[in-house]
């Protein structure tokens, strides 16, 4: 048997109209905040994502996904949406639309992670970028916009990290001290973190080997490093967040783990039964990205969220998740002449906007019963050549048990009727588990 890939999901059942829901709630939030849908491509030039991740990231380095094509060109399948979006908007010559582009979007991305819960290779990240504007407004929206979603899908214990890295001579000074305060002690550091130093310092602090030490710990922070203009802009920004009733916390150690960042940056976190501070999502602010990939100077923030994450979250905390789960109708038959009239009257009832399924399989009558039972059909009719000839049809409330015996043509009138807007979903919590044990997930890293 040919298994999935390590770190893949397929995605069926329950579980995949969870998704469904999740983002339904999204696109709607979405359209509130007038965001605009955009999508671009799941691979796209290596150099996209060197140039506008970093070099020196752990993303770049040891997690991207790069094949050659048959016209030899470089290619990576994006490891995460902004550099992406970024490109597109450079491309298309958007900073001539009227600024700020609000967008979102919602896809597969891939990291050669190694996997285990809330990490996959294959991971569906839904993202919001507003290109064009470097109102500290942006900044408290794009956060607040985050957290109304989580609030809204019911995601309880959610935690705003913020932090802020400050303009270009606040990072400066930042690196210039980071740099003074690791060089003595690198002989405690691990052999990547020797090349950062001279690479890129501030990647030393996302190091998944030392992260644990107490050289990590007692590191300078970004905060003390900010100068009067960038302070007094973090400032605004957190007197938005308290306008907009966002509860947050200042960590100072946050830097994120990509290198256009600048300014704001932030996490969003959740505390579940099985699982503590969760990454959520995350992201901040990159005024310097458009003029890196060779556009015009333009101010930009941006946050994505892990999609498998949330419904991790919303497993994890027992959330009930309202699922269409159901048909308005189950049509039966017994023999041909009836079958002929069941093709013909699902596509009616379809086309007139009811769900509605039939047999596909030649069960009898009692197992076709048993089978809209598993189906949750609303309604049953049941077809029979006498009764058509007659011009009726049997129709049976599958609650009530009640039956009634209509006319033909009165039938789209009747379930009209009969369906109530109250029925048109079912809460449902039964979620499917996905298996992320050590012993079928194990690593497999070279
Ligand atoms: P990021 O922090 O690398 O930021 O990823 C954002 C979120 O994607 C994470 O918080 C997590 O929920 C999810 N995620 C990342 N890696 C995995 C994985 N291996 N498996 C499952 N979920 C994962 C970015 O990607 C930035 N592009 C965010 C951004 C947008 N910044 C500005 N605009």
């Amino acid at each position: 048997m040919i298994a999935k890939p390590k770190g893949t999901n397929d995605l069926y059942g329950k579980e995949a109209k969870i998704w469904k829901y999740v983002e339904e709630v999204i696109d709607s939030v979405m359209e509130k905040y007038h965001y605009n849908y955009m999508r671009t491509p799941i691979f796209e030039a290596s150099e996209l994502f060197h140039r506008g991740i970093g070099e020196a990231t752990d993303i770049v380095t040891k997690e991207t996904y790069d094949f050659k094509d048959r016209g030899d060109r470089k290619m990576t399948l994006r490891p995460e949406g902004t550099a992406g979006i970024v490109r597109s908007f450079i491309e298309h010559k958007m900073y001539g639309d009227s600024l700020p582009v609000k967008v979102y979007y919602n896809g597969t991305m891939y990291r050669y992670e190694r996997p285990q819960a809330g990490r996959e290779r294959e991971l569906t990240q839904f993202g919001m970028e507003v290109l064009g504007s470097n109102d500290p407004l942006s900044d408290a929206e794009i956060i607040s916009v985050a957290v109304n979603i989580y609030k809204m899908l019911g995601l309880k214990n959610i935690k705003v990290e913020l932090n802020s890295l400050g303009d270009k001579e606040s990072r400066d000074n930042y690196r210039e001290a980071l740099v003074n305060y690791f060089k003595p002690q690198l002989k405690d550091l691990c052999e990547d973190c020797n090349e950062r130093i001279t690479k890129n310092p501030l990647r030393i602090l996302d190091c998944k080997i030392d992260a644990e030490k107490d050289i990590m710990k007692n590191a300078p922070t970004t905060i003390e490093y900010l100068n009067e203009e960038s302070q007094k802009r973090f400032n605004q920004v957190k007197e938005y967040l308290d306008i907009l009733e966002v509860e947050y916390e200042v960590n100072p150690k946050i830097v994120r783990g990509l290198d256009y960042y600048n300014h704001t940056v932030f996490e969003i976190k959740v505390d579940t039964e099985g699982v503590s501070n969760l990454a959520l999502g995350g992201g901040g602010r990159y005024n310097g990205l458009v003029k890196q990939l060779d556009g015009p100077d333009t101010a930009c923030i941006g946050f994505a969220t892990g999609l498998d994450r949330v419904i991790m979250a919303l497993q994890a905390q027992n959330v009930k998740v309202p699922i269409k789960d159901y048909l308005d109708c189950f049509i039966m038959y017994v023999n041909e002449e009836e079958k002929k009239y069941a093709i013909y009257l699902s596509q009616e009832l379809r086309m007139a906007g009811f769900i509605c399924d039939t047999e596909y399989t030649e069960r009898g009558l009692k197992a076709q019963f048993k089978q809209a039972d598993r189906l949750n059909s609303k309604y049953l009719i049941i077809l029979n050549s006498e009764d058509l000839n007659n011009g009726q049809l049997k129709i049976k409330n599958n609650k009530t048990k009640e039956e009634e015996l209509i006319e033909v043509e009165y039938l789209i009138y009747y379930l009209d009727e009969h369906l109530t807007e109250q029925d048109s979903f079912q809460i449902d919590d039964l979620m499917q588990e996905s298996c992320h044990c050590d012993d079928c997930c194990s690593d497999d890293h070279e």
